[in-house]
């Protein structure tokens, strides 16, 4: 049976009766509303460890201003039960105050250079400081030994694995691979916010991914790549945030052969999505 724990202390004492018992703890941290691709990182952190505890919690910090913090769909009761189902054993579910002792505002905030001045940090002012403020804070409570993260949010899980080594958290990371729709769209909280017709054309950014693969595959040069994928989603009635293809830290790459990512995060309607690929050319 999965136990829910919503004070600080109560979790404490769980992890340390775990940890005293020479138990292994994994970890997966979201935000709730949860769907097949933050089940599979529970099924993950399952086969690395022997307790497995996931938190929910729609983190204030790392919204911007007319971002959708309020609107966010909090679904706990629903949250807990799949977490059961998944094989969590304890759902860390804290209020803000528990989060954030002082105010989410009065908060000793992180920041990792560098890597997030790129891509969703440049379009998403305070984005990663937040995830990383929130995260650092997570590691502290749960205290894991292993912690899952998605590739769906690949910057983010470059900034995960920065911090962690920067700030030497003692945790292996371990990164799982996205969980699509059948139609090839990835899951996504947000994906309920789309209208049918939204939904329909909302594949498109996978069929643009696997395009930019098939055209660097076959040589050509990157910027008629991500300007051929900026046109398909374009026509599709996407606004692109970002259409591009980069190596595997988020740099821009030559034209030399190499490991690769192609990054998409477009928008439809008020609905932004993200996804990306990642391939050798
Ligand atoms: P959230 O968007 O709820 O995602 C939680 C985790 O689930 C992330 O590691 C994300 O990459 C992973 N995930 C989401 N959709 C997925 C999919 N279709 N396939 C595979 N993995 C998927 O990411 C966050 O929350 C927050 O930023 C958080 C790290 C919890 C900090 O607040």
């Amino acid at each position: 049976m999965i136990e829910t724990v919503t004070e600080l202390t109560a979790l404490r004492a769980r992890v340390t009766a775990w940890k005293r018992a020479g138990l292994r703890v994994g970890f997966v941290p979201t935000m709730g509303n949860l769907h097949a691709g933050h089940f599979s990182l529970v099924e993950l952190a399952r086969r690395h460890a022997d307790r497995v505890v996931a938190s929910v919690f729609v983190n204030p910090t790392q919204f911007g201003p007319d971002e959708d913090f309020e609107r966010y769909p909090r679904t706990a009761q629903a949250d807990v039960a799949g977490l059961q189902a998944a094989g969590c054993d304890l759902a860390w579910l804290p209020s803000v105050g528990q989060m954030y002792p002082f105010g989410a505002a009065n908060a000793v905030r992180m920041r990792v250079p560098g890597i997030t001045d790129v891509l969703d940090g440049a379009h998403r002012p305070g984005h990663f400081d937040g995830v990383v403020t929130v995260v650092s804070r997570l590691f502290n409570q749960v205290q894991p030994d292993v912690a899952a993260f998605g590739r769906k949010d690949y910057q983010q899980l470059a900034v995960i694995r920065y911090l962690v080594r920067d700030l030497a958290f003692p945790v292996e990371l371990l990164p799982a691979d996205i969980v699509r729709e059948p139609d090839g769209l990835a899951m996504s909280s947000r994906n309920q916010y789309l209208s049918p017709e939204e939904r329909a054309v909302a594949p498109t950014i996978r069929r643009a991914l696997l395009g930019m693969r098939a055209s660097a595959e076959a040589g050509t040069p990157r910027a008629a790549v991500e300007a051929q994928a900026r046109v398909m989603l374009e026509a599709a009635g996407f606004a692109v945030d970002y259409a591009v293809v980069r190596d595997r830290l988020l740099a821009e790459p030559d034209d030399a052969s190499g490991e690769r990512v192609a990054l998409v995060a477009a928008r439809l309607g008020p609905t932004r999505l993200i996804d990306n690929l990642e391939f050798t050319a």
